[in-house]
């Protein structure tokens, strides 16, 4: 009792799962001894403060899949208001084996950085404050032994299903003790609970896990795969590194006949489709096609793209108006802000108020236009700026923000069901189970240089299936590092996640094409089964040759990828063993050529028991190299 729901009053001196005070009295509530009722998944506590009213009810719900699911909700059944300082969705008493804390860090274009830090006393925090997750880790928090590895020992993690302001923490008080707590976050004044209103706060996802982060990430997975809709994943060519703002009717159209020559199956028009937008200074808000570069509209560019076979997917930016726009012109009141004060741009740009119900219905009538007039099955839906200053009658509503972010995405998805939506926000920006209900997919990371990549990759699959990670094969040399990478390690990297290419296909020598081809048929001929396949990161974070392996559901067969970044230090390398096999079973491996024939050689033959405890010797290969090995299991 007391360590799930611990008060201040009760002699507990850490930070308690809420903290009220009574507006009237300015009496600090107590929590009466919860009452648990419990079957056999579940446990609910209850309770109550006498005084002011204020009732408590938290629920831990264990999944199939063996996460646990928190919920909470406070009530004010007194007679005068409630000041909410604090609520947790959840709080957890951790076991001692935990003696470290794993959070990534990050900002724009380089997330995904590791911060695994010990943890022998006091508070270790990830806050989010911008109103957005962030690029730095969003809202996962974990703590696991000094021992723990991708594969083995143990590990605790709490994410919260929730976009907008966060704290997560792990405390330790003085007398050792730990807790884990995971909440939304409210400003000063932010939460205010009038007689008989309800809180419901952001569900807390927590799942523990003896195997390693890999064991954590099995049952994330599950989540994240289980809270939004499948989606076939299509093959994406993105306009964004291949034209920025500078996109027409003429241009598109040639684009698009390349990107499917290419294999690509859906033609995504990012930014600059809109009126007057050629730069970042202008026209948010303003979501009618631009009569300038489409004078027809955007119907011959997608008879164009539908003709090659492909689908057709939009770029918007709802959340946001430029001040040089005619939607700001005519409704400068609608924005976030303090109108008394100057208004703070980000990117050029103000945030609307989703607080507002006339934005709100503004908002759900452009997007839906624009989805009733044309064949949209995809919207990349961006959000390139932090949410501040959240506001709404003068007081700061931060959370008001991501409700009604939450309300008009499901509106829209209400009437548009197949309209499949990914979540951006300059990037990693917005990554997290909360978005999931509404998202399919999550553009990882504006930075398309496959070796970084590979981290920002495997730093988001923590919690992320990587099936829904958006990962594209980017120009050489990158327009963001100047880094030029061969176009087989750009393809191995894009291949473990959502592929799509964001390049000009003019831009790219002939033999390049050809690779990305073949490229892009193994994906096809895989992503089905990968899509609901076990990922499983062999080596550890930084480590290099990066190995990672993904298996289908049931086991039948598998895909083992291999990165080299470096020129090894040894000419020998040292065996690589797998993980996540059948011991007893037989698989057959075969390594696909990328570059040349046979489209592919066979490795071996070998026991599953083999290639896990003995592990296979291969070449250590050059530095930007790549290797992608097929196993298929062949009998017991
Ligand atoms: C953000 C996105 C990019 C691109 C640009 C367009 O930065 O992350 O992928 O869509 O906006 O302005």
């Amino acid at each position: 009792g007391p360590l799930l729901m611990p008060e201040h009053g009760q002699g507990f001196h850490g930070v308690p799962q809420i903290e009220a005070a009574c507006l009237k009295t300015c009496r600090r509530t107590r929590l009466g001894t919860p009452v648990i009722s419990s079957d056999l998944t579940s446990i609910v506590l209850e309770a109550r403060d006498v005084e002011t009213g204020l009732a408590v009810s938290s629920a831990y719900r264990l999944m199939d899949d063996g996460g646990l699911a928190v919920t909470c909700k406070a009530e004010n059944s007194g007679p005068a208001a409630l000041d909410i300082h604090r609520a947790a969705s959840a709080l957890l008493p951790v076991p001692d084996w935990a003696s470290e804390v794993l959070t990534h860090a990050g900002a724009w274009g380089r997330e995904g950085h590791q911060a695994r830090r010990d943890w022998p006393a006091g508070r270790i925090e990830q806050l989010g404050r911008s109103g957005r997750p962030g690029f730095d880790g969003g809202p996962t928090l974990t703590v696991c032994e000094a021992a723990t590895t991708e594969l083995a020992g143990r590990a605790l993690a709490v994410h919260l299903a929730w976009s907008g302001p966060f704290r997560l923490a792990a405390d330790r008080a003085r007398d050792g003790s730990a807790q884990i707590l995971a909440e939304r976050l409210f400003f000063p004044g932010e939460c205010r609970l009038q007689p008989g209103e309800m809180l419901l706060l952001p569900e807390a996802i927590i799942v523990q896990s003896h195997t390693g982060f890999n064991g954590l990430s099995d049952v994330f997975h599950s989540q994240f795969r289980q809270r939004s809709r499948p989606m076939r994943r299509r093959v994406q060519f993105n306009t964004w590194e291949a034209r920025y703002f500078a996109v027409d009717e003429s241009g598109c159209i040639a684009l698009a006949k390349a990107a499917a020559d290419l294999g690509a199956e859906r033609f995504v028009l990012d930014d600059g489709w809109f009126s007057g937008r050629r730069n970042d200074t202008s026209s948010l808000g303003d979501w009618r096609v631009d009569t300038g570069q489409f004078p027809n509209g955007l119907q011959p560019l997608i008879d164009a793209v539908h003709e090659a076979g492909m689908d057709f997917g939009l770029w918007v930016e709802p959340e946001m108006v430029s001040p040089d726009s005619d939607l700001y012109r005519a409704h400068p009141d609608w924005v976030l802000g303090f109108p008394e004060r100057n208004l703070p741009t980000g990117r050029n740009q103000l945030v609307l108020n989703l607080a507002l119900s006339a934005v709100q219905e503004h908002l759900h009538g452009a997007i839906t236009a624009l989805l009733d007039t044309y064949p949209i099955a995809y919207l990349k839906w961006d959000c390139n700026r932090d949410l501040y200053p959240a506001t709404r009658n003068g007081l700061d509503r931060s959370g008001d923000q991501t409700e009604g972010l939450y309300n008009l995405l499901d509106r829209i998805s209400g009437t548009h069901p197949h309209v499949e939506i990914e979540s951006c926000a300059s990037g990693g920006g917005r990554i997290d189970a909360g978005i999931a209900r509404f998202a399919n997919r999550f553009w990882t990371s504006d930075a398309t240089d496959a070796i970084d990549r590979i981290r920002i990759q495997r730093a988001a699959s923590l919690v992320v299936p990587p099936e829904m990670l958006g990962t594209h094969v980017g120009p050489s040399p990158n327009p963001m590092t100047g880094r030029p990478v061969p176009m087989v390690f750009r393809i191995l990297t894009a291949l473990f996640g959502h592929f799509g290419i964001e390049a000009d296909p003019d831009k790219m020598p002939d033999c390049d094409q050809d690779v990305l081809r073949r490229g892009i048929g193994i994906y096809r001929d895989h992503r089905d089964w990968m899509a609901c396949g076990r990922w499983v990161r062999i080596s550890a974070g930084a480590s290099d040759p990066d190995v990672q392996l993904v298996i289908a559901l049931g086991g039948n067969q598998a895909l083992l990828r291999i990165l080299r970044v470096d020129t090894p230090v040894r000419p020998l390398q040292p065996r690589i063993r797998l993980a996540g096999l059948e011991p007893q079973a037989r698989y057959r491996l075969n390594e696909f050529v990328m570059e040349g024939d046979p489209p592919f050689w066979l490795v071996g033959e070998f026991s599953g028991a083999g290639l896990m405890v003995e592990g296979l010797m291969l070449d250590p290969g050059r530095a930007l190299t790549g290797r992608l090995i097929h196993l298929e299991r062949i009998g017991r």
